[in-house]
């Protein structure tokens, strides 16, 4: 697997990494579901043990993904697995700290919750979760994250961003060293918009999103997805899905066949050296087995040429 170097950190690991909200089970957020189905408690540590015996050694959690849920899970994979891998949790910042300007000292309290959930004393990436796209960092207060760096008990922060212009804006006013944003197939736009100032910096970039929710299957080149009440994808806007499904469609009409259309997808985004990981939500030992396989490719097998007459973003997103 190709190694990447974090930035703050001093570390590296395998460009391809896990995402860890989707076996956070069901849960819901002010009544609208926030999980991806049921998942077994016991299953998704296996799931996770496996990922880390077999060389996965980048994990994204969060602490909104089922209350903390996620990152249990993830701390007792660690003591299980006993392998060295690298954490990025995400806290998001209330509302008073948004119209006071300023992370206040309760923020050591939730990270403090983070650390119990994860059973550490030390977290690598602590990422704010959604702040708003037009915040004003020049004036926002986020020394406690360089308190926390200097008790060690954090190795370096960053942004995950909503928007593209909330990740153009982090980077640009030097919110710590990394970055989470969406990118994949259909979203190429961190190419020209993000890249040259995160290679410019030396910053961290974690590619979310890097299958569009789920979408980039060749289960959906001959049927349309269909999302359980308790998927968050059912609530997903569906002119959106029906344009990643047309543009899949259009992908695999390039010559990409049904069977590697994962794995090209995947390859896209390992293939940017901007990008440190890229973080596949996996719910499944056999979606893990089929990461692993192409965790194995070399970089060099992406054509770039497929993707002619594929669209490089959402339009209604720009
Ligand atoms: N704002 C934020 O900070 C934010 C937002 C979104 C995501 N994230 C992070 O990014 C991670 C991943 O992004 P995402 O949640 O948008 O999802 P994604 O990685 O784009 O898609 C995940 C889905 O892909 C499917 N999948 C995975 N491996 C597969 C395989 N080998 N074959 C076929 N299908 C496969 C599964 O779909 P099925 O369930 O349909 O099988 C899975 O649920 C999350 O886990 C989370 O850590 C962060």
């Amino acid at each position: 697997m190709k190694k990447r170097f974090w930035t703050g950190l001093n570390k590296e690991s395998n460009v391809f990494g896990f995402g860890c909200w989707q076996i956070a089970g069901n849960h819901s957020q002010n009544g609208i579901p926030n999980g991806w189905g049921n998942v077994d408690k016991n299953q998704a540590i296996d799931l996770l043990c496996h990922a880390m015996e077999n060389g996965i050694n980048f994990y994204d959690t969060a602490q909104g993904y089922n209350f903390g849920q996620s990152e249990r899970l993830l701390g007792e994979a660690i003591k299980q697995a006993k392998k060295e891998v690298i954490v990025c949790t995400k806290v998001a910042l209330t509302e008073k700290e948004i119209s006071q300007k300023k992370i206040g000292e309760n923020f050591k309290t939730r990270v403090s919750q983070s650390l119990e959930n994860l059973n550490t004393s030390y977290i690598d990436i602590i990422l704010i979760h959604n702040p708003p796209d037009d915040l004003n960092w020049k004036e926002f207060n986020y020394d406690i994250l360089k308190e926390l760096i200097e008790a060690k008990i954090i190795g370096t922060y960053g942004v995950s961003s909503k928007g593209l212009k909330g990740a153009i804006n982090a980077i640009e006013n030097n919110v710590g060293t990394t970055l989470e944003w969406i990118f994949n197939i259909f979203e190429r736009r961190p190419i020209k918009d993000l890249f040259p100032i995160i290679y410019a910096k030396k910053l961290n970039f974690i590619a979310r999103s890097p299958l569009s929710r789920g979408l980039i299957n060749p289960l959906y080149i001959n049927s349309n997805p269909i999302f359980d009440s308790n998927d968050f994808r059912s609530t997903l806007q569906e002119e959106w899905i029906s344009w990643v499904i047309t543009s899949l469609r259009t992908y695999n009409n390039n010559g990409i066949s049904e069977a590697d259309l994962i794995k090209n997808a995947l390859l896209f985004c390992s293939y940017f050296n901007e990008v440190n990981a890229t973080i596949v939500g996996i719910k499944t030992i056999k979606q893990l087995e089929h990461y692993l396989e192409i965790s194995k490719s070399v970089e060099s097998l992406f054509d770039m040429g497929k993707l002619l007459n594929t669209p490089d973003f959402y339009p209604k997103w720009a």
